[in-house]
């Protein structure tokens, strides 16, 4: 398996990766119905393709030149997650509003600039591998090597929202600590009813950060 960057020519491939393999796979988006295996996400694509572009992310490619798994890492500047979760609220898409108003509402507890003394983030948004090569290792790799690159570019704090158990094991065991954590049973509506019946063995949201030295 070869890591590098992912250079602009391959973005459209990303995508389709994360249309086979992200889209309807993850936690919260599969609990929401978002989307079938190999359906499109308009807003979801625009983000990714957004993230593409501040330049961090990094692919694994098979010896046959295929894309085995991808993370999509962005930087996070002050207020721009205010700014997000304002245009999340005009989607069309119900489910969408669901999902990132969760996973926005809880980070907007925390004031991490404040926190750590910073005015950027290193943002691990999007960690996929395609169902057929997971299990050897690739995403605890693409963890290990944002890591790397974090430090390499002089970031002095990474953070990440991880939604399911195995990500949240791939994450800690390269060194992040929870921030915070909140229980998808308890994300409700106002009948007491779970927004997101997200399925087991995946139970909660950790916003997870890792400083470094
Ligand atoms: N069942 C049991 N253990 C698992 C599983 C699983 N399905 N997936 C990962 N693990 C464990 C491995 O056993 C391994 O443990 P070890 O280090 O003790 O041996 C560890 O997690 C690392 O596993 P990897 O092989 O590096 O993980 P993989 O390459 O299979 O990718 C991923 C894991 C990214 C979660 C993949 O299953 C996937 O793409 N899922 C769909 C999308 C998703 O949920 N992404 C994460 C959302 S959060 C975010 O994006 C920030």
């Amino acid at each position: 398996m070869e890591y590098t960057c992912i250079p602009e020519e391959r973005f459209g491939e990303v995508i389709k990766h994360l249309r086979d393999n992200f889209f309807a796979d993850e936690p919260l988006n599969k609990a929401a119905g978002l989307c079938q295996k190999g359906e499109g996400h308009q807003e979801l694509e625009e983000l990714s393709y957004a993230t593409l572009k501040d330049g961090f992310s990094l692919m694994a490619v098979s010896q046959d030149d295929e894309i085995a798994g991808v993370v999509l890492n962005g930087v996070l500047q002050p207020g721009e997650m205010e700014i997000a979760q304002k245009k999340i609220n005009m989607s069309d898409d119900e489910n969408f509003r669901k999902i990132f108003n969760l996973i926005y509402s809880q980070n907007l507890k925390f004031d991490l600039f404040e926190k750590f003394q910073v005015d950027r983030l290193f943002d691990l948004r999007i960690l996929s591998v395609d169902s057929k090569f997971r299990g050897q290792g690739i995403a605890k790799e693409l963890v290990k090597r944002s890591i790397a690159q974090a430090e390499y570019c002089g970031f002095k704090v990474l953070k990440a929202d991880a939604t399911g158990i195995f990500s949240q094991k791939i994450i800690k065991s390269c060194g992040f600590e929870t921030l915070h954590e909140v229980n998808y049973a308890k994300y409700t509506d106002e009948y007491g009813k779970p927004i997101l019946p997200v399925e087991s063995p995946h139970i909660k949201l950790e916003i997870l950060y890792k400083k470094l030295e």
